[in-house]
């Protein structure tokens, strides 16, 4: 769905041959699927100590987490001590830990758990009024220190660590990337006898998708999650552009899950748990489960240990799904991906807060049937279901389901979509993402024709009869078809021959690049670096309100108006760093208005697949795709406007940058 096939391509390989390039890679066996624990941060802040790390370790077992695959236990910021011992060594804080760390370990491993710890890739940990030391240049002791406690994991964070700028807190901006002092981490830990889960964590500062595989196992895309619904929203806009950086042994971390920390409804923590299984992000659980005044609510439990939802996020395949549809105005979207055995997993969201109906068209997820359809969260199975499965949704709830044994989009086999009288067959929940008189229509019969024939169709968008020739010794005839936007279309056909199935193919349409717009005010054609801004090399930057980019766009109607499906080509790198805390949503409004009409606004993910300090264009020449239906084509020549009409009283004025549209015509 993202971007033409030459951006794909690229996503899809550059990751593997920087693998293969960066040494010492982790490759030691370790996170074959996204790795599963607890971890003391969302629930405790930097302030645990041995009595909670051990009661909640034992929850874990106690509460049948552990045999689900919850098993690393990590202690976050907060556990050592502001000067290190005079061997140089780091220590525990023993007013916290009496026992110590070794003694820990051992009672982690005791219950068949393993056991992380939480150090700094800089001078001092992330703990802002009492200090911690940090492991920057003593990563070889460190290392060496922590594998003699038997650690499993190390997390490993990023404050206090920019060396040009003073050591300040945080950095967002540092002139030199991070990844040398993560390397350096990695190789310490490369030197041990021990395999070690490496978990980077540097708030997605540099693009870490692009060098984290080769040095750790998985990578915080991201800043902190916040214990509020908006944090869900920001965190999956920015996971949109690095999806398919997935895979067994590199996992995209969206941070840890707030899911029981009474900060969430049961229907935001059911979408929050579904799109982290889903994206193949670690599941580390960030609530209390157990402690002298805590324990975690049923509903919640119940969420975490959800089988079906567990087995999403380590299934064997190991690919993320990925965002296939927004609708910003009415506020869903859709995402999905494959899992094993050929199954896929589709996540609609309703982002709205009323609980509504909502319809997933199975063409939006690559399926035009499937024999099965498991709804998770209602806790039922439908049969048989044809081009769309409609649901009630919660407020700020997901539709979770996972579908098997289908039929791929566009194929309609006669057994299931069709009802037969004499030569007659009826096809019917033939869907099409835009209305055109330009959709193929390919009928295959159950054997070859022996002589020359002919038969018709009639499709209830026209109710036009058009004559189809078949030719001798032929198993296949096509001819064009007019079909509605949506999935409610018929089609008749009348053939002697009896039919196997019928395939719909839909208008490749017609592409309108960036540089055929006329610009209004201050938009700007901007050019970029050779082999970007896919596929017209440059875009329109400084979209609002006013200032938009027009064009003039023929379209043949037959009835009064018409619905077009139109892909966007954007482009959006305005990440969320220092405004993650508060509204920052790593998007950009971009909207379309035709002929005069109330626009159509798409709310645009993050598209940069590149650093945003470092990187060709600062990640500002990535492109990605969406698409979105415009109503009110008229026939002859349309008006089409795009800009940001919503900028003037929204968080951010300035529209996301556009490379061009296709209008499926
Ligand atoms: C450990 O932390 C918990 C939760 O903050 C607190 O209730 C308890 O008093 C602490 N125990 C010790 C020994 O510090
Ligand atoms: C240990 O933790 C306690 C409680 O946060 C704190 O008061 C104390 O200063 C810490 N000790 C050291 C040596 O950092
Ligand atoms: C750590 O050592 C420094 C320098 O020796 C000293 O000034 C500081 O007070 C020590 N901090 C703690 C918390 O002991
Ligand atoms: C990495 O380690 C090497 C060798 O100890 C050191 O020279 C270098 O400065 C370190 N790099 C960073 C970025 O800390
Ligand atoms: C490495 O660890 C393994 C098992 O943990 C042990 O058998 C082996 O002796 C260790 N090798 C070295 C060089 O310490
Ligand atoms: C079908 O597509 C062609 C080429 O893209 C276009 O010229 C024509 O107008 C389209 N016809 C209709 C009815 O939309
Ligand atoms: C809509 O149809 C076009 C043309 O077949 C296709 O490229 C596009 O992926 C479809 N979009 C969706 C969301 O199904
Ligand atoms: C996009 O537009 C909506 C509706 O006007 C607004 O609520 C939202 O804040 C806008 N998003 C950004 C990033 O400006």
């Amino acid at each position: 769905m993202y971007g033409t096939a030459i951006v794909l391509h690229t996503l899809v390989t550059a990751p593997l041959a920087l693998g293969a390039a960066l040494r010492p890679r982790l490759d030691n066996g370790v996170a074959k699927t996204p790795p599963m624990g607890w971890n003391t941060y969302n629930h405790y802040s930097c302030s645990p100590n041995e009595t909670i790390v051990k009661s909640n370790a034992k929850a874990l077992v106690d509460l049948g987490l552990a045999d689900l695959g919850y098993r690393y236990v990590t202690t976050d910021c907060g556990w050592t001590v502001a000067n290190r011992t005079a061997d140089g060594s780091l220590t525990w804080n023993e007013t916290l830990f009496p026992s110590g760390f070794p003694a820990l370990g051992e009672y982690i491993h005791g219950l068949g758990l393993l056991f992380g710890v939480y150090e700094d890739a800089g001078i001092r940990s992330c703990q802002t009024n009492i200090e911690q030391a940090g492991s920057l240049y003593h990563e070889s002791q460190d290392a060496a220190l922590f594998t003699s406690w038997k650690i499993d994991a190390l997390k490993y964070d990023n404050c206090f660590s920019d060396a040009a700028s003073g050591y300040p807190n945080v950095n967002y901006e540092p002139s030199t990337s991070p990844s040398p002092r993560y390397a350096n981490m990695t190789k310490a830990l490369a030197a041990q006898n021990r395999s070690v889960l490496f978990q980077i964590c540097e708030w997605g500062v540099d693009f870490p998708a692009l060098w984290a595989p080769a040095l750790g196992h998985t990578w915080r895309i991201g800043n902190d999650i916040i214990p509020a619904w908006r944090a869900i929203y920001r965190t999956l806009n920015q996971a949109v552009p690095q999806t398919s950086f997935a895979g067994p042994g590199q996992w995209p971390d969206l941070d840890m899950l707030e899911v029981g920390n009474n900060i969430l409804t049961t229907a935001e923590e059911q979408t929050h748990f579904s799109l982290w299984a889903i994206l193949k992000s670690p599941l580390v659980i960030g609530g209390a489960l157990k402690d002298e005044v805590t324990s975690m609510n049923a509903e919640s439990l119940a969420i975490l240990s959800n089988k079906d939802v567990v087995s999403f996020n380590q299934d064997s395949l190991g690919v993320s799904a990925t965002l296939k549809r927004r609708w910003s105005e009415e506020q869903y979207e859709v995402w999905s991906g494959p899992l094993s055995g050929g199954r896929t997993v589709a996540a609609l969201i309703n982002w709205a807060d009323e609980s509504r109906e909502l319809t997933l068209n199975l063409a939006d997820v690559g399926i035009q049937a499937a024999r099965t359809l498991k709804d998770i969260w209602a806790g039922k199975t439908v049969g048989n279901v044809k081009s769309s499965y409609t649901a009630t949704v919660a407020g700020h709830g997901v539709m979770l389901v996972e579908l098997s044994d289908t039929t791929a989009a566009g194929t309609y086999p006669t057994a299931k979509f069709a009802t037969t009288k004499g030569n007659s067959v009826t096809f019917g929940s033939i869907y099409a993402n835009t209305t055109s008189a330009n959709h193929t229509l390919l009928v295959t019969f159950s054997k070859s024709s022996t002589k020359a024939t002919s038969i018709t169709a009639e499709s209830s968008s026209t109710k036009q009869k058009s004559t189809i020739n078949v030719a001798a010794s032929s198993r296949t005839a096509s001819s064009s078809i007019s079909l509605s936007a949506g999935s409610a279309n018929t089609i008749t056909i009348s053939s002697t021959l009896p039919i196997d199935s019928i395939r719909i193919k839909s208008p490749t349409g017609t592409y309108y690049p960036s540089t055929a717009f006329t610009l209004a005010g201050s938009a700007t054609l901007l050019q970029c670096g050779t082999g970007y801004c896919q596929p017209v090399g440059s875009k329109i930057g400084d979209l609002d309100s006013t200032n938009t980019a027009k064009i003039t766009v023929p379209a043949a109607v037959s009835s009064t108006t018409s619905s077009k499906y139109v892909e966007l080509d954007y482009i959006n790198n305005d990440i969320a760093f220092s405004t993650s805390w508060g509204l920052g949503s790593n998007s950009r409004n971009i909207t379309v208005s035709l002929n005069g009409g109330s626009p159509v606004r798409l709310e645009v993910p993050l598209s940069g697949r590149h650093s945003e300090l470092f990187g060709p264009g600062l990640g500002w020449w990535d492109t990605s795709s969406l698409g979105v239906l415009i109503d009110g084509w008229k026939d002859g020549d349309n008006e089409v406007v795009v800009g940001n009409e919503a900028g003037s009283n929204a968080f951010q004025t300035w529209g996301a940058d556009f490379v061009g549209l296709r209008v499926f015509d």
